[in-house]
């Protein structure tokens, strides 16, 4: 693993929850130990980053590693190396591995994992049942025992409300989180594309917006006769919104994210039949697009999460009925965020990093303020180029992005990682 730095990085914006000023920044022994204006090297390394923004590292709720189990898809380490190049100092890994994580031993192989690569911090959720299979609970106490925060079935919603109520009153108990794929699967049986005017001209089975709103409706009514936080992954439509928003109104402790895809792409791109347009909730319509695009400015959506969803190739060829739901996030997230998202770099970053950080419980080290005595998880982000995808140049294993071709706002310069520059000038240092 590389030594911690000691840099001294001049001449940036730094933009963190508290707001905005030019100030040097000063990194030793894995921590911020100085910020002000016009600071003296001393020994360590000048990095000029004029005309940047230095930030918390950001924070994905959302990550589908595929380590163990589908290496050809990605692993830990090419999943972290993506992060990284992204902005991301910490991953939430997504529990549909084979084996699940379902139990302590397949969660510490996890954390274990990604320490060994040390490139981000990747922390496992933990699945809500045994198997993912919506029946028995995992052991919630030995899992939050080894660190898990989030607990999540995602790639499917929990189906049995009985369950998912004794889940929130667990969940709640414990102080861990519960974060709900929401989805009836009785109403998106045999689905591969939203349920709408696209849909029926293609003669494709739809997945209707109902089915996601019925199971968001459902948890928010859980979570008010719990009191247990729940917090609502990849939301996709303008009654999902308008249902969060309403239940923020009332007090009640939900929290919800979207995705990058789910804010720039509708339905209308399957007309083509590329599966990599396929995806689990899928594209809705440009109503659902301009909905969830006000939820993220107005705060009613949390957070920006990736779905990051690897495939290798030879899965996402196959005809749009077999090939599997999911696209690449981490490396866009940032460029399509910021081409699509009309607000101020303090409101964006706080959707990349500490709102997410605090769902997540990783605020203690992820999401800080930039100032003396914290964490250096640090993201340095050049505003302005416009940039496309190469994808020969991707780190992720699998090269299922949407995004070939397409013009994105503002690159990831360097990303600092526990005092280490694990991206520097926009290529991995490991
Ligand atoms: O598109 C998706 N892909 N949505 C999910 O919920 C699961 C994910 C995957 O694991 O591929």
């Amino acid at each position: 693993m590389m030594n911690k730095e000691a840099v001294l990085f001049a001449g940036g914006l730094v933009v963190d929850e508290s707001g905005e000023r030019h100030f040097d920044v000063r990194v030793r022994d894995g921590l911020v130990v100085e910020t002000g204006s016009d600071l003296a090297a001393g020994d360590e390394e000048r990095v000029d980053i004029s005309g940047c923004i230095l930030a918390p590292g950001f924070v994905d709720l959302h990550t589908h590693l595929r380590e163990p189990g589908m290496p050809e898809a990605e692993t830990i380490e090419t999943g972290s190396r993506a992060a990284a190049l992204g902005g991301y100092t910490a991953v939430v890994a997504m529990p549909n591995t084979d084996p699940t994580q379902d139990c302590v031993e397949v969660v510490e192989f996890v954390s274990k994992r990604g320490r060994e690569i040390g490139l981000c911090d990747v922390r496992p959720s933990g699945s809500i049942t045994i198997g993912r299979a919506g029946a028995q609970l995992t052991p919630f106490a030995d899992l939050a025992a080894v660190g898990v925060h989030l607990f999540t079935d995602d790639g499917s919603g929990v189906q049995d409300e009985g369950l998912m109520r004794r889940a929130l009153e667990y969940a709640g108990e414990l102080g861990v989180v519960l974060a709900q794929h929401c989805e009836v699967a009785s109403l998106t049986a045999g689905a591969v594309m939203h349920e709408g005017e696209c849909c029926s001209h293609l003669g494709l089975p739809g997945w209707p917006a109902l089915a996601e709103e019925l199971m968001v409706h459902r948890d928010i009514e859980l979570s008010r006769l719990t009191g247990s936080p729940v917090h609502l992954l990849h939301l996709s439509t303008a009654r999902s919104v308008e249902l969060v928003r309403g239940a923020k109104a009332d007090g009640l402790p939900v929290t919800a994210e979207a995705t990058p895809h789910h804010i720039s792409l509708t339905d209308e791109r399957l007309s083509s039949f590329d599966t990599r347009y396929k995806v689990n909730p899928p594209l809705r319509t440009m109503a659902d697009i301009e909905a969830v695009t006000a939820g993220l400015l107005d705060g009613t959506i949390d957070a920006i999460a990736t779905d990051h969803a690897p495939h290798p190739s030879a899965a996402k060829d196959r005809p749009l009925d077999e090939a599997p739901p999911g696209m690449l996030g981490l490396e866009t997230a940032l460029g399509v965020a910021r081409a699509h998202l009309d607000c101020s770099w303090q409101h964006l970053i706080g959707a990349l990093s500490w709102r997410p950080a605090r769902i997540a419980g990783l605020s203690d080290r992820h999401g800080r303020p930039v100032s003396e005595g914290e964490s250096a998880n640090l993201v340095v982000i050049d505003p302005d180029p416009d940039w496309q995808v190469d994808p020969s140049a991707l780190a992720s294993r699998s090269r299922n992005t949407p995004y070939i071709g397409v013009d994105l706002k503002s690159r990831v310069r360097h990303t600092m990682f526990e005092g280490r520059m694990v991206v520097r000038d926009g290529v991995a240092t490991a």
